[in-house]
């Protein structure tokens, strides 16, 4: 595990975004595999503004999305295709068809999962996997369990989880209670893990995720394991390590 110790959140962002430019030079035709929440959107700004710039060009790279709120039309604002659109794919020159979200409107829930899974292997590897950390520990849904979740499964969200996501719904009520989401095998077998973290309210779980026990009760201390983790953290997340 590597730690990236960084000044504050515009910081944080723009390393993160160096990290995931750099892999973008060097492999044109690489697979990033994505993530949605509040963490993620100050590096994709700085990665619209990288190609903007002409210093990046995602003409051939393909993406995975971690995740998808089951029930959610992608039309719909808190879709996370709707926001991944909005911050990052309609700035750039990604190319629609190599852009991938588990399909939320599948009601299928297993039939949903196997297609995803079977996408994510059609990729041939995630190089880069970019997570954000949810306040009880989760990557992507995977929240606090007995074991690991392995491949694309359909989760039930934690009441945590639907009181944090609430602030992007007009009311509690309209939060989503399932989605689909990459499994934690999914996530290791990416080449490379890059998690960024922002803020005193997560300073806490960074210390029980990355300085405590390997347990799915902390889904994300997993990454302990994984050869090539690297933690863009900003000072407030790393204030307890
Ligand atoms: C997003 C995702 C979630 C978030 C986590 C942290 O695709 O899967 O695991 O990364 O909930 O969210 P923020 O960044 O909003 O604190």
């Amino acid at each position: 595990m590597r730690i990236i110790r960084t000044k504050d959140y515009n910081d944080m962002s723009r390393k993160a975004a160096n990290i995931i430019g750099a892999l973008v030079v060097t492999k044109p035709d690489c697979v990033l595999g994505l993530a949605t929440g509040s963490t993620p959107v100050g590096a994709y700004r700085h990665l619209v503004n990288a190609y903007l710039e002409g210093d990046l060009d995602f003409s051939q790279v393909k993406s995975v999305n971690l995740d998808e709120y089951k029930g959610l039309p992608r039309e719909n604002e808190q879709s996370y295709y709707y926001f991944m659109h909005d911050h990052l794919f309609r700035h750039i020159n990604i190319a629609p068809k190599n852009t991938h979200l588990p399909d939320g409107t599948e009601p299928d829930s297993a039939k949903a999962c196997e297609d995803y899974n079977r996408v994510i292997a059609s990729m041939g590897g995630v190089d880069l996997q970019l997570l954000g950390l949810g306040h009880d520990g989760h990557i992507g849904f995977n929240e606090p369990n007995d074991e690991f979740d392995k491949e694309t499964h359909c989760v039930d969200l934690t009441q945590m989880t639907i009181e944090a996501n609430q602030r992007f719904f007009n009311s509690i009520d309209e939060v989503p209670r399932q989605a689909y989401t990459m499994g934690i095998a999914t996530i290791m077998r990416a080449k490379c893990v890059l998690m960024v973290v922002s803020g005193k309210d997560k300073a806490q779980i960074l210390k029980d995720a990355f300085f405590g026990p390997i347990t799915p009760k902390v889904p994300a201390s997993v990454l302990q394991l994984h050869p090539n983790f690297i933690l863009v953290a900003d000072e407030d997340a790393l204030a307890l390590v």
